[in-house]
């Protein structure tokens, strides 16, 4: 695992931070979860697994949705997994939440019938060892969905951002390479390799910000996962400094609508699976 994968995750504060910015500031009716839950197969779903799965938002609610009896949450961040904990507790929910790498899973028998990679693909260095441990999780006849973002998610509002700081900082170097990133025009060539059933569903959806703050909140979450991992605090003041900027620019008729695209691949027939 890269050390700004690593680093971003290392608390939970900047993906809450986007998490919240979705949460209030999305124009779609219904949460994208809602939406992602409203998708997912139930027929034959007894064992759920997702992995890379942050503060367990989505597990809670494929719970609370009663898709399955059992759900396992695994992320490599302890403190994902230690909140994750604590907010399944607190909704009376009963998963169970492990720390672990998806690129090292236990050798056992344990076996599911729905396993779900959401936005975690395009974090790990290798993609087609992931979905080997995934279809090997898998029980015969289990299904597997990886949800993603549109490589054009947030553009050109976040195309115009990351040229800026590119242009400032030519080693800030946004890995991996747009062409590796598991996104929504690219995920079914690397899901092919595994599975003889790939299906695409996508959602549209905008966030419509009043004013430039919560934008700018959400570019500056990715500061771990944009910035070289030996930056200064000095550094990172200045990106911050170009992000406000920007965002204020962008914003300059009062109200800022950023289109945004993600969706889900569903995947079934998996090769080699049990
Ligand atoms: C963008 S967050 C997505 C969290 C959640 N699945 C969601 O959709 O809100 C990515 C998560 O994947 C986890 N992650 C990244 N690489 C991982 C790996 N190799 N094994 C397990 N977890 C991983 C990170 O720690 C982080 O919590």
């Amino acid at each position: 695992m890269s050390d700004s994968v690593k680093a971003a995750y290392e608390a939970t504060d900047d993906y809450e931070v986007r998490v919240r910015t979705h949460e209030l500031y999305s124009v779609a009716e219904g949460s994208w979860g809602e939406w992602l839950v409203g998708q997912l197969p139930r027929e034959g779903v007894r064992a759920v697994l997702d992995v890379g799965c942050g503060t367990g938002g989505i597990l809670r609610l494929i719970a609370a949705a009663g898709i399955g009896e059992r759900w396992v949450g695994v992320d490599q961040s302890e403190a994902m997994v230690e909140k994750a904990q604590g907010l399944a507790g607190e909704a009376g929910l009963s998963i169970e939440f492990r720390q672990g790498d998806i690129l090292d899973p236990p050798r056992g028998e344990e076996r599911f019938d729905l396993i779900c990679a959401c936005h975690m693909l395009y974090h790990v260095a290798d993609l087609d060892a992931t979905l080997s441990n995934c279809v090997r999780l898998l029980a015969p006849g289990g299904r597997f969905v990886a949800t993603t973002n549109s490589r054009d998610t947030m553009n050109p509002y976040f195309a115009e951002v990351e040229s800026a700081l590119a242009e400032r900082f030519p080693e800030i170097n946004i890995e991996p390479a747009p062409d590796r990133c598991f996104s929504l025009e690219n995920g079914a060539e690397f899901l092919v390799r595994h599975f003889d059933h790939i299906e695409l569903r996508v959602r549209r959806d905008a966030f419509r910000f009043p004013s430039p703050e919560p934008w700018a909140a959400y570019l500056k979450s990715g500061r771990h996962l944009d910035m070289p991992s030996d930056h200064t605090d000095d550094e990172w003041a200045e990106v911050a400094g170009m992000i406000d900027r920007i965002a204020q620019e962008q914003c300059a008729g009062g109200e800022l609508v950023v289109p945004k695209v993600a969706g889900m691949f569903l995947c079934t027939g998996a090769r080699g699976e049990g």
